[in-house]
């Protein structure tokens, strides 16, 4: 991780910025129609004291108030919150590149991993290494998205698949979120599928929902290694009622549920995760007329993942406007992972969700940011510059806030702190 300056009690102005993207409002999840305004001011500075935004006000005003200040010049960029990543699967170890071109020749995810290849094909490569290993692949990747502009991440386990290696995993997260100065939340995603000793066992998918249940749930409650439990609730990995009793497993260990929900099928994964209150239901590119529906009449996010349907060249998408026109709220992660999305760049992300999903620039904002942070129950705390949040700031080099999505693969932040600590300078 990059080196930041200590919190103290040191007041740092961000001022000079052509633009700033405040994502400012209710402190909640922005649906539908909410979603077009990103509070985009002129001339508007931050100032940052310790781990907190203390204020947001014209440049002018700040300086006043604070005349001895430290400052920082966005040097008329665009200044706005770090973006919120709320699904990854950032810990694993190597590339699946094989997969990759196999897809392109016809075969589709489910039928490489049906062959003993995809999630398990990672779930082989993480249980044969160390935990210092797993450590060290992560922080770069972590480093990729801070320089995309990133402040707050989700990281899922979900590669080990043992009690033992998703334990390991989730120490890991820990380790991580402890060495700063990312922002991390820990989901525990050991229903990622059915591990194949499991699967070569008549009464195996049982055994391993009772393994999940009685044991790695526990487990992970007792060390309070995860906030979330997620659960990839797919045609051939995990049913509907699996995927209701595993979460409510988990939510008797404290874990909140979120759903890998609708991506390939519809199964109703999506109507499952309102019933069940879940915090986020993410994927949906084959969501349900009814799921939509639901949704938008709950408070669950609708968390979309652009990047990997892209890079699983399927042809399609989530239907982003259907649930946005219903009412629902929408966030965009990267879903950083091996298989399906080796992506780090959220600004990518923006891209995607304004080419792909039809999102406005406006829209693609706040799914990255206000968005993201209620997928995480963090829409309290970070996601917008204002007052009292979390000083998870990001400078971007750009005269528009629409430059983000425009200028596609481009590297435009110059400056990200996250928690009132640097995360990323560009050099
Ligand atoms: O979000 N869909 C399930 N899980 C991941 C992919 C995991 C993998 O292929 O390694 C996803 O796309
Ligand atoms: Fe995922």
């Amino acid at each position: 991780m990059t080196e930041g300056r200590s919190v103290d009690d040191t007041v740092t102005l961000f001022v000079n910025a052509a633009q700033t993207v405040t994502c400012a409002g209710p402190a909640r999840a922005r649906r539908g129609a909410e979603m077009q305004d990103a509070g985009v001011q002129f001339g508007a500075g931050v100032a940052v004291q310790g781990d907190r935004i203390v204020a947001v006000d014209d440049d002018g005003a700040l300086r006043r108030r604070y005349p001895n200040a430290a400052e920082i010049d966005c040097d008329r960029g665009v200044l706005a919150p770090g973006f919120v990543d709320s699904h990854t699967h950032a810990v694993f170890g190597r590339a699946r590149y094989e997969e990759h071109e196999l897809r392109a020749t016809g075969v589709p995810y489910l039928e490489i991993a049906a062959r003993g290849g995809g999630i398990h094909a990672s779930v082989r490569d993480l249980r044969s290494r160390s935990d210092d290993e797993l450590f060290s692949l992560a922080v770069p990747r972590l480093q990729m998205l801070a320089a995309g502009g990133v402040t707050t991440v989700e990281i899922k386990s979900g590669y080990g698949l043992t009690v033992h290696d998703e334990l390991r995993t989730l120490r890991v997260v820990a380790r991580l979120a402890a060495a700063g100065p990312l922002n991390i939340m820990a989901t525990c995603l050991g229903a990622h599928e059915v591990p194949l000793e499991y699967r070569e066992r008549h009464d195996g998918r049982a055994a391993w929902i009772d393994c999940l249940t009685y044991e790695l749930y526990p487990a992970v409650a007792a060390e309070q290694l995860a906030r979330f439990a997620d659960v990839f609730c797919e045609l051939g990995v995990f049913t509907v009622p699996e995927t209701r009793r595993l979460l409510e497993a988990a939510r008797e260990h404290g874990m909140l549920p979120k759903l890998h929900a609708d991506e390939l099928h519809d199964g109703g994964a999506a109507v499952l995760a309102v019933e069940l209150g879940a915090t986020s239901a993410d994927h949906l590119a084959a969501v349900s007329p009814a799921g939509i529906a639901a949704l938008a009449a709950s408070s669950t996010v609708a968390t979309l993942l652009p990047a990997t349907m892209l890079f699983l060249g399927t042809g399609r998408q989530a239907p982003a406007r259907a649930l946005i026109e219903a009412g629902a709220a929408i966030a965009i992660a990267t879903d950083l992972n091996p298989g399906t999305s080796p992506l780090q760049s959220f600004p990518l992300v923006l891209t995607l969700a304004v080419s792909q999903l039809r999102l406005s620039a406006s829209e693609a904002w706040i799914a990255g940011t206000v968005n993201g942070a209620a997928a995480l129950g963090l829409a309290g705390i970070t996601g917008q510059l204002r007052e009292g949040f979390r000083a998870d700031v990001a400078v971007h080099t750009a005269d528009d806030f629409r430059a983000l999505p425009y200028w596609f693969g481009e590297r435009l932040c110059r400056v990200a702190w996250a928690g009132g600590r640097a995360c990323h300078v560009s050099v």
